[in-house]
């Protein structure tokens, strides 16, 4: 019916790396859409987020979904994005009671996140 998924992802700080989550991807089946399936996934994500003590998780996508279920903008907070192309609105983030001040810099992305060249929007104007 739906699927949530964290993966594991690094926060450049300046003291030292940190260990954060990615929640991506998030899909509910067209058909039961509409039916908080893909709200009580991102609660869950969330909860297990929570359990594993690491302080943050990120991810991209639309505020508007997003905000009302736990995610900030995440350059208000000082984190910076891992590629110019994803939307500055759209770069989100959940902070979780592990946190503490000095863990902010840049969200670095795994390997596969470029493999699969799924990061931000790309402009099919520019050549190439
Ligand atoms: C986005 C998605 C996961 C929401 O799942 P869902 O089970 O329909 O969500 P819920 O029933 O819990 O919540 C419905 C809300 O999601 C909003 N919504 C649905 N699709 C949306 C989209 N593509 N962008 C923004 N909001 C969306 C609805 O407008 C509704 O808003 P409301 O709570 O203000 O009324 C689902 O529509 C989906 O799988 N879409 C295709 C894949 C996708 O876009 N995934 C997100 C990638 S970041």
């Amino acid at each position: 019916m739906g699927h949530v998924m964290l993966g594991a992802a690094r926060l450049d700080a300046p003291r030292r790396l940190v260990d954060v989550w990615v929640l991506s991807p998030l899909g509910v089946l067209p058909e039961v859409q509409g039916r908080g399936l893909g709200t009580a996934l991102v609660a869950h994500a969330l909860e297990a987020a929570g359990r594993t003590g690491v302080p943050l998780v990120f991810l991209e996508g639309d505020p508007a979904f997003y905000g009302p279920r736990g995610f900030s903008r995440a350059s208000v907070l000082g984190f910076r994005s891992p590629s110019l192309r994803i939307p500055d609105p759209a770069f989100l983030v959940h902070v979780l009671g592990s946190h503490e001040p000095w863990m902010t810099g840049t969200l670095v992305y795994p390997e596969p996140f470029w493999a699969l060249d799924c990061v931000g929007l790309r402009d099919p104007d520019e050549g190439g």
